[in-house]
Formats: C-alpha cells, sequence, structure tokens
C-alpha cells in the first residue's frame, strides 16, 4: 500500500471542488488507457455537493461503470437512499446510459440475498471489462468513500461481522441493528485507489485514531482500508484543528 496523501482544505467548498478536478481528471485518465473508467460512489451527506457539481461536468459518460460502496436496505425511493440521492441530483441529469449504473438491489427479498445478487453483478460487469477470473478481486479505478464520526467507512462499522469477510466482495454491514449492504474490505482495498472525503469538527475523534500509529482497526474501521493503490484523504480544517496528521499536500 501508498502512503497516504492527505490533503487539508479550508472548507468543504475547496474540498469539494478539489474532489471534483481529481474524479474528472481520475475519469479522463482511465478512459484514455483502458477505454472506460469503474466507480463506486459513497453514501452519506458529504459528497452530495461533489455529485451536484459532476451533473455538470463534461464527462464520457459512455464509458463510465458506476456502482455504490454501500447501500441502506431502503427503496431506491426512500430519502435514505444513496443510490436515490446520487440519481436526484448527478446521474438523473446526464446521459450515462441507465444499463451502466449499477443500484445495489434492496427489494430482493434478504439482505444476504442482496448482497450475493450484487456481487454477482459485480463479477458479471467486471469480468466482461477486465476479463475477470472467477476467484479474482474486481479492480475498480476509483472509490470513494466517506467516514463516520465513528470511523465507520461504507457500512463497515465498529466491532461488526462484516469486518472480519475475506472471501466475499460484498455482504451485509450492520448499523445498530439495521442492515446495510456493503462492498467488503478485501474488494475496497483491490482499487487503484481510494479517495477519503470527510469534514466537519464531529469527524476530528475518528480522524485522530485512524491515523493513529496504534489503535484498534476493529474499533474504527476506516484504519482497515489500505488499497494496493493510491489512498487519499480530502480534509476540511474543521475535522483536522489541533490533530497531527500526516500531511503530503501536493
Ligand atoms: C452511508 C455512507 C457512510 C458515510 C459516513 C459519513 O451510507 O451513510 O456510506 O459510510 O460515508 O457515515 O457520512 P456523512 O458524509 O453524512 O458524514
Amino acid at each position: 500500500m501508498t502512503t497516504p496523501m492527505v490533503e487539508i482544505f479550508p472548507d468543504k467548498t475547496a474540498l469539494v471542488q478539489k474532489a471534483l478536478q481529481e474524479v474528472v481528471a481520475l475519469v479522463g485518465d482511465a478512459v484514455a488507457h483502458q477505454g472506460f473508467c469503474t466507480l463506486a460512489l459513497a453514501g452519506g451527506s458529504t459528497p452530495k455537493p461533489l455529485y451536484q457539481q459532476l451533473s455538470q461536468a463534461n464527462l464520457p459518460w459512455d464509458k463510465l461503470y458506476l456502482f455504490w460502496g454501500d447501500e441502506r436496505y431502503v427503496p431506491i425511493e426512500h430519502p435514505d437512499s444513496n443510490a436515490g440521492m446520487a440519481k436526484q441530483v448527478w446521474l438523473d441529469r446526464v446521459p450515462v446510459p441507465s444499463c451502466q449504473v449499477f443500484v445495489t438491489p434492496t427489494e430482493v427479498g434478504a439482505p444476504e440475498q442482496s448482497a450475493q445478487s450484487y456481487e454477482t453483478t459485480l463479477r458479471s460487469v467486471f469480468g466482461r471489462l477486465q476479463g475477470l477470473a472467477p476467484d479474482e478481486v474486481p479492480q475498480f479505478d476509483l472509490i470513494l468513500l466517506g467516514m463516520g464520526d465513528d470511523g465507520h467507512t461504507a457500512s463497515l462499522f465498529p466491532f461488526t461481522p462484516a469486518l472480519q469477510v475475506r472471501d466475499r466482495l460484498v455482504t451485509v454491514g450492520n448499523k445498530d441493528g439495521e442492515p446495510r449492504i456493503t462492498f467488503t474490505v478485501p474488494l475496497i482495498n483491490r482499487s487503484r485507489c481510494v479517495m477519503f472525503l470527510a469534514a466537519g469538527a464531529n469527524k476530528r475523534a475518528a480522524l485522530q485514531q485512524i491515523f493513529a500509529p496504534q489503535a484498534d482497526d476493529q474499533a474504527y474501521p476506516a484504519r482497515l482500508i489500505r488499497p494496493v493503490g493510491a489512498l487519499r484523504w480530502l480534509l476540511d480544517a474543521d475535522a483536522v484543528e489541533n490533530l497531527s496528521l500526516p500531511r503530503t499536500d501536493a
């Protein structure tokens, strides 16, 4: 794993502007090199302004393949749906082929069935795109992630069984008894680039633990994210005030 690249911005607006630039550049590079780009989107509130900005971007929409790193187990019309939010502010406003937008199935019965179905879809799509062997882990070009104030990421919550899953791509997460569908650690760590977006003073304590030389990975699951590719943290000043973090600002 490469050393994390940590960039700190004066406010969330500046953070989002940088994220926009980086996503646009990464998509362009991937498409130039391989003819397509595979992206996994983060949920929660932080990425919403980024998605709104991406709706105005000039991207090779027909070359994008989009997934979600995690999803609440609710219908897409539900206000908590990560896919519902991204489609509302971005994907329904641009000409990305709907057959290349892979929404997590949340109405197939049990959450376990949803996880299995999404994994099957992942393998099928990456099999076509990357000639993936059945036991290979798909490699995303970019996985966007947020981080909760408890140090969770995607729907990998502290001290939950999902943190231990190593033989699947997608599993069932658990937030206070509420089922979530989430990428597993191995799938995330296979990515060419993982980009965390985190803003706000409520993230300070968790960030200190995540960047501490020693801390419990089970208590702060974002520590488990050590991708084979680039690991980037885009943070705002509120999230890092008075914290000693490794800075590798460009
Ligand atoms: C979700 C997200 C989750 C989110 C963090 C941060 O489904 O909620 O995937 O991991 O990224 O909870 O959320 P905020 O961006 O709202 O702080």
